[in-house]
């Protein structure tokens, strides 16, 4: 069996990914291969969490996603790359692991509370309807009749945000107490969902590996994760689980199209091997500085989006020749655009290449994760035969 440390990461198949997924997770992904005994698998059981329906979608979802992964150049040469269904010891390890977690434990989960908190709030706004109408009615009535001369008022703004906030919370209470369940979200939540951090901590248990690098966003889980190998080891008096390590490695912040932080929900993506023309569209609506509306009003690159993403395509030089200009009013956003188009086409074009050269292969990309997915069974299964012996298990028959 291989000698180096291993490394364990995960993502669900959500779509196909974008540059903020290559210079975040995939560059390091790609990095980590050199080093570690890197095992990488698509967590499709996971995706199920967001809707039951979505396994309908695997087949293109799985093929997308590991496309990008090897496009990137995440090589499954040097890293495992399986997927989590087929290999079924995530579903046994993480039913034994159900059992050593309190459902208070569950229920704490940040990650939980927000998905639970925005469920609720897009419920509230169906179901409760008419009481957040009147809620709204009543808070400009009950303004206007305190201020009549609100709209000259100084204040109006802060005013108006207090009075609406107090009947806005008022109806929230009201409605909250009208329901009768124990678990006022209990019917917004199934039992997989709350499970999912449970079946993460046996995705990485089950390959006992020295790291896992996670986004921030996953540090709870990372956590819980630690906390059910500990427990493990306790209650069976065994040393089966070391306990994992998060890895957080800082990458460059990506921006989308639109200045924000590069994501999906936002629409202001740009796709790992995007077409020339979507890619020279999407740069020539770009959002950039708001205060440089004419070529020579000076601008401020360092909250351009544009120039930001400059900063990870163009060479270092031209890059302040690019900030100098702009600051000076000597460069326009039309031609810096033009600028970025082109150095943009140039790092892309290969890797479209390489994702329109997989495409022409789906088959081959099928047969590795197959041969991915073999290798990683073999340890999950190692695992879960030390797991039985520790809970003292009659051996199943081979
Ligand atoms: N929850 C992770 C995410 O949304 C995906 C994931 C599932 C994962 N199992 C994992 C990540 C195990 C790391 C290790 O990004």
């Amino acid at each position: 069996m291989e000698e180096r440390p291993r490394v364990l990461s995960g993502a669900r198949p959500t779509g196909r990914l974008h540059l903020g997924h290559l210079w975040g997770v995939l560059a390091n992904w790609k990095k980590l291969q050199e080093t570690y005994a890197c095992y990488f698998f698509i967590a499709d059981w996971h995706a199920l969490t967001e809707d039951p329906r979505k396994s309908l979608e695997f087949r293109t979802l799985i093929e997308e996603i590991v496309m990008d992964w090897l496009t990137a150049g995440v090589d499954p040469d040097r890293a495992v790359l399986f997927v989590q269904s087929w290999v079924p010891e995530h579903v046994e390890l993480h039913m034994v692991f159900s059992m050593l977690v309190h459902l208070s434990r569950l229920l704490r989960m940040p990650t939980l509370k927000e998905h639970v908190a925005s469920l609720r709030t897009e419920e509230f706004r169906g179901t409760r309807k008419g009481e957040l109408d009147r809620a709204t009615r009543e808070a400009v009535q009950h303004v206007l009749q305190r201020y009549p001369d609100l709209v000259e008022h100084p204040d109006r703004q802060s005013i108006l945000t207090a009075e609406a906030k107090q009947i806005f919370l008022q109806t929230l209470k009201d409605a909250v107490e009208d329901e009768e369940e124990e678990l006022s979200y209990g019917h917004l939540v199934s039992y997989g969902r709350l499970g999912y951090p449970v079946l993460q901590s046996a995705d990485v248990l089950l390959y006992r590996p020295r790291f896992v690098p996670v986004g921030e966003d996953q540090l709870s889980h990372l956590e819980l994760t630690r906390e059910i190998a500990r427990r493990f080891n306790r209650t069976y008096k065994t040393r089966v689980f070391p306990i994992p390590k998060p890895l957080l490695t800082d990458f460059p912040k990506v921006p989308g199209t639109d200045g924000r932080k590069m994501s999906k929900s936002y629409g202001n993506t740009i796709l790992i091997g995007e077409d020339r023309e979507t890619l020279e569209k999407k740069i020539r609506r770009m959002y950039t500085d708001p205060q440089k509306i004419r070529k020579t009003d000076p601008g401020r690159p360092e909250i351009c989006p544009v120039f930001q993403l400059h900063r990870m395509v163009t060479p270092e030089g031209e890059q302040q020749t690019i900030a100098e200009d702009c600051r000076a009013g000597a460069l326009g956003c039309v031609v810096c655009k033009g600028m970025l188009a082109e150095r943009m086409e140039a790092f892309m074009a290969p890797l479209r290449e390489r994702r329109l050269a997989l495409e022409r292969e789906r088959d081959t990309v099928w047969d590795r994760l197959r041969e991915g997915t073999r290798k990683a069974r073999a340890l999950a299964q190692e695992t879960m035969r030390q797991v039985r012996a520790a809970m003292g298990m009659p051996e199943p028959p081979a």
